[in-house]
């Protein structure tokens, strides 16, 4: 199949949806491609680079519309560039469904395919590889900081020098969510003193884990709306949170908001008598300036200065990061290819059995499929006692994180028993005594991965990553051999002596290493 990769026509988007690095990937899974000339320009990728990495440069846009099978994109497609889209073609990049009903109407006229990478279940621990919402968030983040400190009249990191004593800079973050946790560190890093508040309380220990201090608002609601995000709080949670905020102005140089409500404007956060109260050369980075801002002072798209404040209200902070977010942007679609096309033949397959692809595909042959239904998720940690009040389980099928029903588990031991009977009666005895090993392993192994909650997944990777480095049990036989029956080693040829501490040192960086990712990982989690 052929991708086409058109340049972007939103003004001021410089970011490109596939990057050469990607094409060239994209080729060995048996893709054709090609790209507009110049799309990749503004985010310093050249024509030539497309060219040596395997795609055909073509010169218009036009062709790129009329002649692929899949077009990938950024932003949603402008009503000029779906008139052109080939009929029964597929489309695959941002395009915000619920905000976007006549583009929704105009593509499936053309019956084409559409896979909206923002429509992703991203709670779905597979389908992270493919969140463009968050790799996109965390390249924003960061760059609020660089707009924050640009616009910002000093260090961020405090300094004694024969010159004088200069205090660290003081970073308020409101809402830690993807982008506000990449603030957090970027912040961080540069030495100021960070502070962040969220309504959802379990990211304090993601805030800590990164250098920040989370600062609790004096009042007790639970913040979580579900799958992760906010929902919108009480008055009185409110009234208490704009006490607090009130405090943080005064005391904050810079204040960085990204706080946001699916399907809700940005709450108001930061009142205009608190940019008031904020010392003059005091900057503010509204990130969600573009969903109406959670400062009442934000113009979009804009830097003001107010109060003697400079308040940032840029909409396209990850563009002007653009060859660092096309990079990680084409990765996520790369990703979502190969989840499309396993069988490497260049061929897409939109297999509505797999709860991410049913979840981003939005219009399937002509045919609206969004919403897609919620996918089947296991219990949140959190939620465990209300999950013990609710009403039973269906018998079929769960999740990991899920306990087995107490009659599964009777069937599952049944079956074990007797198949381990009529194995016991055939075999020789030395073949079950490892046998034995075997089956007790494989029970230890998955009643200890089934439990752990879908959280610690990732860790719990890493961790058998290192715990799978039992080559270098082999690699040390060689290098130390047994000795034999008159008590002289084996002296195994210096070839395979050599390959051998060759793949110790391997190994040891990978068992190490593993363990090392692991405590890293596992330090988020620690109260
Ligand atoms: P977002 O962009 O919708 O919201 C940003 C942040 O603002 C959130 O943390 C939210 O709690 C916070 N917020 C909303 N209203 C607020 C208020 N009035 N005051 C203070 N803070 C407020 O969310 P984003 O960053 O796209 O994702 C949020 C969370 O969703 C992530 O931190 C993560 O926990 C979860 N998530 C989970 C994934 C997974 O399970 N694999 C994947 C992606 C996100």
């Amino acid at each position: 199949m052929l991708i086409g990769v058109p340049k972007e026509t939103f003004a001021g988007e410089k970011r490109v949806a596939t990057v050469p690095d990607v094409v060239e990937k994209l080729v060995k899974l048996g893709f054709s491609v090609q790209v507009e000339s110049g799309a990749g320009d503004a985010a310093h990728f050249a024509d030539d680079t497309y060219r040596a990495a395997g795609a055909t440069v073509v010169p218009d846009a036009h062709t790129i519309w009329g002649q692929s099978d899949i077009v990938f994109k950024v932003r949603p497609p402008a009503a000029e560039e779906v008139a052109q889209l080939r009929e029964g073609a597929a489309l695959v990049g941002f395009v915000w469904p619920a905000q976007n009903p006549n583009l929704m109407a105009q593509l499936q006229a053309k019956q084409a395919t559409v896979l909206a990478i923002d429509c992703l279940p991203r709670q779905l621990s597979r389908a992270q590889k493919m969140d463009a919402l968050t790799s996109q968030a965390g390249v924003s983040g960061y760059r609020a900081v660089v707009e924050a400190a640009n616009a910002f009249g000093r260090f961020f990191n405090g300094q004694i020098t024969a010159a004088g004593k200069v205090p660290p800079a003081k970073v308020f973050i409101a809402g830690a969510g993807v982008a506000g946790l990449a603030a957090i560190g970027t912040a961080a890093n540069l030495g100021a003193i960070v502070r962040a508040n969220d309504t959802r309380a379990e990211v304090a220990d993601q805030v800590k884990s990164l250098g920040g201090e989370f600062v609790k608002v004096d009042y007790e609601e639970e913040g979580s709306g579900g799958g992760g995000y906010a929902k919108v709080m009480s008055e009185g949670f409110q009234a208490a949170q704009r006490a607090m905020y009130a405090q943080q102005a005064k005391e904050c140089d810079i204040i960085i908001t990204t706080a946001l409500i699916p399907g809700k404007p940005a709450p108001k956060l930061i009142t205009a008598e608190m940019v008031q109260s904020m010392r003059p050369g005091s900057v503010i980075v509204d990130m969600a300036a573009e969903q109406g801002g959670n400062c009442e002072l934000t113009v979009p798209g804009e830097a003001v200065v107010r109060h003697g404040v400079t308040i940032v209200g840029y909409t396209d902070l990850a563009s002007r990061l653009a060859k660092q977010s096309s990079t990680l942007y084409s990765t996520n679609l790369l990703r979502l290819t190969e989840e499309l096309c396993k069988t490497k033949d260049g061929v897409i397959h939109v297999n509505f059995e797999d709860d991410a692809i049913r979840g981003l595909t939005v219009v399937k042959e002509g045919e609206l499929t969004w919403p897609a239904p919620q996918p089947k998720l296991p219990p949140a940690p959190a939620a465990k006692p209300a999950a013990a009040a609710a009403p039973k389980a269906p018998a079929h099928g769960h999740g990991p994180g899920e306990p087995m029903s107490a009659k599964s588990l009777a069937t599952v031991f049944g079956v074990g028993a007797v198949l381990f009977w009529l194995v016991g009666s055939f075999a020789p005895a030395s073949f079950l005594s490892h046998f034995t090993v075997f089956v007790l392993a494989c029970f230890v192994g998955y009643m200890v991965v089934w439990n752990v909650t879908p959280s610690l997944h990732t860790p719990l990777m890493s961790v058998t990553n290192a715990i799978s480095s039992i080559i270098a049990i082999g690699a040390l036989v060689q290098v130390a051999p047994p000795l034999d029956a008159v008590g002289a080693a084996n002296r195994p040829n210096s070839l395979i002596l050599g390959l051998a501490l060759v793949a110790l040192v391997l190994t040891a960086i990978n068992m190490f290493g593993g363990f090392a990712v692991t405590r890293r990982m596992l330090a988020m989690f620690r109260k």
